[in-house]
């Protein structure tokens, strides 16, 4: 068992949409398919004693990511009720309706990514009917993006997952294809559409292309590939920051992840929330609300991005790290000198801020080390500093 060594802005992810929580992840190093059923859950109960310490539904509260589903999070949250001798079901978020879960939560990552891919379109000029779409991942986001997507007249071109890659000009529908999957243990041999080379996948004709697998998958290799106009992150941290400024140049916006695939954890504290007070909202409210949220969040960012002629990353980060300052300056924890330079959102006094918020470093005392001190701000349309973003 080994602590999963990767710390994400989760942080940023859940200031971008407004929750009150912060960030990390953890998890157990395993390939789960060599894994049966019994072993999985022994692990899983395991693990979850061991960390038992520093998780609480006040405290820290886990959710599921990748190879974890709402079984796992039972078993989770069982071995924690049994351990404190009481039911605890707001230890943990994603788990199923029948043990304190919240209603649509299974599609709510995929939901979040079709909702502020959708409002992306639209600032585009991008018709949704009809839209070509590519996506790569077909687990618990990707399949429920295409799905919704599908749903609302796009047409899904391509699905690349661990076992193939699969293309159809006409179209795939996402139902049959997860059927097929479920029968046949491969997305390839889907009726109604030929095989393609992994590789192939990045350069697929498309007006939208959906990373919902893992991370690094754009890279400096394949960022010049791409067709698509428009990117929507449903993965965490699926470009890599070169790749990133690639697609930029060519003029692909990218809806980055933090904000994109923040409908999962928003539904996850809607969970929490409704586990605190024993009182369970309907599906249509649960979706009602999370629509709301993206959208708002997705509009807030877009307007950070046309005022500072920044990317949707670089607007993310703004807004998020604000809210975050805010926060610290009035809880007190940054002194006032550099609470007031975080206030400024148009250049150099930003990241600034953010680095004494994030770090409380008297910058000139103890400057940042070089690689993560910020570059000279540059100004509308110009390559954006990224080693603000590195650096969290
Ligand atoms: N599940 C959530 O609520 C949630 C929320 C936020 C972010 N995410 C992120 O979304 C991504 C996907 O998570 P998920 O929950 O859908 O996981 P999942 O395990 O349900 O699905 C992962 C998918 O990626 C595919 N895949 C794995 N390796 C691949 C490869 N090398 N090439 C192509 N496809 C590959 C798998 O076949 C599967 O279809 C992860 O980056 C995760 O961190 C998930």
């Amino acid at each position: 068992m080994t602590e999963v060594t990767s710390v994400r802005p989760s942080s940023i992810k859940n200031a971008a949409v407004n929750l009150p929580y912060g960030g990390g992840k953890g998890g157990i190093r395993i390939d789960p398919r060599k894994y049966s059923q019994g072993e999985l859950e022994r692990v899983t109960r395991r693990y979850t004693t061991e960390i038992g310490l520093i998780i609480g539904p006040e405290k820290d509260i886990p959710a599921p990511d990748v190879n974890t589903g709402p079984q796992t999070m039972a078993w989770m949250m069982d071995t924690y009720s049994m351990n404190v001798g009481r039911t605890a079901t707001g230890v943990v978020t994603g788990k199923p309706v029948s043990l304190g879960g919240s209603l649509g939560r299974a599609d709510a990552t995929g939901r979040g990514v079709f909702v502020t891919g959708a409002e992306a379109m639209k600032k585009l000029g991008m018709p949704l009917e009809g839209a070509r779409i590519a996506v790569q991942g077909f687990g618990n986001v990707g399949e429920a993006a295409a799905r919704i997507f599908h749903q609302h007249g796009a047409k899904i071109v391509a699905i690349q997952d661990v076992t193939g890659t699969i293309h159809s000009a006409a179209g795939i529908d996402p139902g049959k294809a997860l059927a097929h999957l479920r029968q046949t243990g491969k997305i390839t041999g889907l009726e109604g559409s030929e095989e393609m080379q992994k590789d192939d996948f990045w350069s697929v004709d498309c007006d939208v292309l959906i990373p919902a697998a893992l991370e690094k998958q754009i890279t400096l290799q394949n960022a010049d590939k791409i067709r698509a106009r428009l990117v929507v992150e449903g993965a965490n941290g699926p470009t890599i920051p070169a790749a990133d400024d690639l697609l930029a140049q060519k003029g692909v916006t990218v809806v980055p992840d933090v904000l994109a695939n923040a409908g999962g954890v928003s539904v996850s504290y809607f969970e929490w929330v409704q586990d605190f007070s024993s009182f369970f909202w309907t599906e249509d409210e649960i979706n009602e609300r999370l629509d709301r949220i993206m959208r708002e969040a997705f509009q807030s960012l877009w307007d950070v991005k046309e005022q500072h002629g920044v990317t949707l990353r670089t607007a993310v980060y703004i807004v998020a790290c604000t809210r975050v300052l805010e926060a610290r300056a009035c809880a007190g924890c940054i002194r006032k000198s550099t609470r007031e330079k975080g206030r400024f959102l148009d250049g150099a006094a930003l990241f600034v801020g953010c680095w004494g918020a994030f770090r409380t470093f008297d910058r000139k005392r103890h400057p940042p080390p070089l690689f993560a001190r910020p570059s000279p701000i540059k100004v509308k349309g110009q390559r954006q500093n990224r080693s603000f973003c590195q650096m969290l």
